[in-house]
């Protein structure tokens, strides 16, 4: 079945079961969504077919899952919140992005990790306009507005506004200069060399 009659017949049959979603949004095909009243999805927002959107309280908390306006999420990207995931306005995800704010425990090592319970990390915040490339990981941690996260990056830490992180844990390699208003190497890194936007 084309992806467009799916997506229209998938809205139409669920769009009341969500808890918010806005105008012109299209959400293609997904894979599963589980714990639908707790979604809201933005105006004009995109999910790309294959996705698994989840908010389910299973640490005791209330769960969350806040996809704002304009953001496009990528293929197959899977978004587990047990306590709160919120992507802000205009983010954009490629393909095989995993965002949580949960863990599976494993310290009883007499259990089988399935078997045990899941814990709650931080609340998850990617920031406004920011692009997390082809299969990034984001576990308990936030991103702030405008960073690019390279492809298969893990973040575990908060990422501060204006950064370029890489790498598995991901490392902030650019911070954006807002005097010289330019993308530079972070000092700490021993860096001078400038990176003009679009020049
Ligand atoms: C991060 C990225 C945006 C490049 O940003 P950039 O500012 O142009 O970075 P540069 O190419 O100058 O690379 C800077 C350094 O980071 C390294 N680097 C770049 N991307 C990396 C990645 N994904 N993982 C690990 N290291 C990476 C480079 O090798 C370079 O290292 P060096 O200084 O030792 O030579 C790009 O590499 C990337 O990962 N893009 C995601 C692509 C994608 O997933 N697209 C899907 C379409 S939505």
């Amino acid at each position: 079945m084309p992806s467009t009659i799916w997506q229209n017949r998938f809205l139409l049959l669920n769009r009341y079961r969500f808890k918010n979603v806005g105008k012109g949004a299209r959400i293609y095909n997904p894979l599963r969504i589980d714990g639908i009243s707790r979604i809201s999805i933005g105006d004009h927002t995109i999910v790309s077919e294959g996705t698994w959107l989840a908010a389910m309280p299973l640490t005791g908390k209330d769960a969350q899952l806040v996809i704002s306006d304009g953001v496009c999420l990528g293929h197959f990207n899977h978004i587990y919140a047990t306590g709160s995931i919120v992507i802000e306005n205009n983010v954009l995800t490629a393909d095989k992005v995993y965002i949580s704010d949960n863990l599976h425990s494993y310290e009883d090592v007499n259990l089988p990790v399935i078997q045990q319970p899941i814990k709650q990390c931080k609340p998850v915040v990617i920031g406004e306009g920011s692009w997390l490339g082809e299969n990034v990981c984001v576990i308990g941690a936030s991103i702030g507005k405008h960073c690019v996260i390279g492809a298969n990056a893990v973040v575990t830490k908060d990422i501060p506004d204006y950064s370029v992180a890489v790498g598995a844990p991901a490392r902030v390699i650019k911070k954006y200069n807002v005097i010289e208003k330019s993308w530079a190497i972070p000092s700490e890194l021993g860096g001078a060399r400038f990176f003009s936007l679009c020049a």
